[in-house]
């Protein structure tokens, strides 16, 4: 069988992926991506809204992460939660700065819209195809920097010693074929695997996410012995189109759109769900109405309510939510801009994964995770929209750094020095030794 010898193997290309290949590139490390998909078919690419992060005069990180703390229902970690607040303004400059082409004012800053649960409009968008633009973005700068890119290998197995308990169980690389031949081979990591293969929405039938979101990496963290988290916790977002699961972004909320009832009813308001918010309380209390809704008879055929944006005007629906016409007349063909959307709860997000700390590290040494696939711990039972894009970027990068630089003393990691954005940050703990490259034995055995 072919070894593949790198430093750092990255699984997975999407979002939390891509930033943490960057990341461990820029510490010098030799770094390859193997991904089941070309990278900019990540399922990030399907993510509408947008990336919260404190930007603007008036908005600081710590009513960020007074927000985040708040949506979780106060179970998120709090030291994790300050940490996605404090780096995730550093992050989307950051973005800015490779080109992410962000929406923007006549006076040219970047621009900002309310989401649920946010006391401040702090979710910075590119139209609603943030995701999309991010993934762009993010695969322009791994070709620039030369990361090898594995695309089309489907990851089936860690390589992991056999020791019987998991802490003392060493990652050295993955076990992968290539999905257009077949042929197997053997990803050696001298330094760290990443995985971050986004989430399993595909267990529902109901689901917002692409059907390459088959849950791979959490399966293959369990299966080497890694206590997965919070997987109780998964997320159904109020706007998604009945026949498809296809998302309509919160953005249409946040822009003004309205949510009725078969009767006409404002149902938020008028039915008492959330006096204040309206339409912009958290997810799961909208989700929560809309089928109350539907249950007591109100709802649209059995099935749906509507989400209406015409009052908005042509104009300023064009200028910042076009995705979402296309999405509706491509899907449901509905033309938004005379008609209300169809909508009902689908399943958008799993809070749980593979138990991380805050540097992406699992209990099993050189094994990382950032991302959907992984639980550091900052949405608790339920995530803010707006926070998952900062989560793979704040995250991805910190797993990235320090990965690269876990076995070599020669070189800094900035994991383990403050970050750009100041306090909060922790150390990344001892340097272990370099260890031997895996050499799998004729019997395939990495222990
Ligand atoms: O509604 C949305 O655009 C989704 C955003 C998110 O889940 O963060």
């Amino acid at each position: 069988m072919t070894i593949h010898n790198h430093d750092v193997i990255v699984v997975g290309g999407g979002g939390a992926g891509l930033r943490a290949a960057i990341a461990a590139r820029e510490e010098g490390a030799d770094v390859a991506i193997v991904t089941k998909l070309h990278p900019v078919r990540s399922h990030t690419g399907a993510a509408e809204g947008g990336i919260n992060a404190a930007l603007r005069e008036g908005d600081d990180w710590e009513m960020h992460a007074y927000d985040t703390m708040k949506g979780s229902d106060y179970l998120a970690d709090a030291p994790a939660v300050e940490t996605l607040c404090q780096d995730s303004p550093h992050e989307t400059i950051q973005l800015e700065h490779w080109g992410m082409p962000f929406s923007r004012e006549d006076d040219g800053t970047v621009s900002q819209r309310p989401f649920g649960g946010l006391s401040f409009p702090r979710t910075t968008y590119a139209g609603a195809e943030t995701g999309h633009h991010l993934l762009h973005t993010m695969y322009q700068q791994v070709v620039k920097r030369g990361i090898e890119v594995y695309d089309e290998w489907y990851v089936t197995e860690l390589a992991v010693t056999d020791h019987e308990n998991p802490g003392d169980r060493i990652c050295h690389g993955v076990v992968a074929y290539d999905i257009a031949t077949g042929e197997l081979a053997g990803f050696a990591a001298e330094d760290g695997v990443i995985l971050a293969t986004g989430g399993p929405g595909q267990v529902y039938d109901h689901t917002t996410n692409a059907v390459a979101n088959t849950g791979d990496g959490a399966a293959m963290a369990y299966r080497a012995g890694v206590p997965l988290e919070d997987m109780e916790f998964i997320q159904f977002h109020p706007t998604t189109l009945p026949s498809t699961g296809v998302l309509i972004s919160e953005g249409v909320r946040g822009e003004g759109g309205i949510l009725y009832n078969d009767d006409g009813e404002r149902f938020m308001y008028e039915r008492g769900y959330a006096n204040n918010a309206g339409e912009l309380a958290s997810r799961d209390v909208v989700s929560r109405a809309e089928l109350t809704e539907v249950n007591e008879d109100r709802g649209i055929q059995d099935e749906y309510v509507h989400l209406d944006m015409r009052h908005l005007g042509e104009e300023r629906i064009v200028d910042r939510l076009e995705n979402i016409l296309h999405l509706a007349e491509d899907f449901e063909g509905v033309d938004a801009l005379e008609e209300p959307m169809p909508v009902k709860p689908g399943q958008h997000y799993a809070m749980g994964g593979i138990e991380t700390d805050e540097n992406g590290q699992t209990c099993i040494d050189g094994l990382y995770a950032a991302g959907e696939n992984a639980c550091v711990s900052v949405h608790g039972a339920n995530r803010l929209g707006g926070n998952a894009l900062p989560e793979l970027i704040v995250f991805g990068a910190r797993a990235g750094r320090h990965a690269a630089g876990r076995s070599r003393p020669d070189r800094s990691t900035r994991a383990t020095r403050r970050s750009p954005m100041g306090a909060g940050k922790r150390s990344s703990g001892p340097r272990r030794p370099s260890r031997p490259r895996w050499r799998p034995n004729a019997a395939g055995s990495t222990g």
